[in-house]
């Protein structure tokens, strides 16, 4: 499937497809009024990516001082690996250096091949493990330093 792809502001609107992106995706459990909840908050920053007129991914970060955390990410089965979550995530860099933001951050399961790639290609580095964070998994901290500099952003394309 291909088509054009737009990257967007997440809107109040996109929330009922979103957490019917998390259910069929089989990834995510936050309910309607999470989402309602984060898109009003003033630290946080959503994205969507729009294709053919559905919703095929979006990210979100939680900007606090200089620390920019990822808080969400999500891409459709189907659009994956055609560069959606780079650009979503480039988006979320962007928008976060505006706010003052130099560091990124984030939690990924330990197991979460897919992600750690992903991270991994960006210059998201481990810096440390969070125990049973999931429960039956453990959380490895990422970060990535000074995401103003260039080499970052050519990373994000
Ligand atoms: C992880 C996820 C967000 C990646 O989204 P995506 O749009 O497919 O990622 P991109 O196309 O931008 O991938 C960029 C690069 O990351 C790496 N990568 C991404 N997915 C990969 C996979 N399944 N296996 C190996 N490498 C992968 C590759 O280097 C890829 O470049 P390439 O396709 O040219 O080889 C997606 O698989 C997803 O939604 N997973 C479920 C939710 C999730 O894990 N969210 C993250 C929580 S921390």
């Amino acid at each position: 499937m291909g088509g054009v792809i737009t990257i967007r502001r997440f809107l109040p609107g996109d929330v009922e497809a979103a957490v019917a992106l998390e259910r069929s995706a089989g990834f995510g459990t936050w309910t309607e009024g999470i989402f309602h909840d984060e898109l009003a908050a003033d630290d946080r920053l959503y994205l969507v990516c729009e294709s053919g007129g559905e919703l095929a991914g979006f990210a979100g970060v939680m900007v606090v001082g200089e620390e920019a955390h990822v808080t969400n990410l999500l891409i459709a089965p189907e659009r994956r690996r055609q560069g959606i979550a780079t650009r979503l995530l480039k988006g979320l860099v962007e928008a976060s250096l505006e706010r003052g933001a130099r560091h990124l951050t984030l939690e990924v399961r330990s197991t979460n091949h897919a992600a750690r790639a992903l991270y991994g290609r960006l210059g998201l580095a481990p810096v440390g493990v969070r125990k049973g964070y999931y429960g039956d998994d453990d959380a490895l901290i990422l970060w990535a330093h000074d995401i103003g500099r260039s080499e970052f952003m050519e990373r994000l394309g």
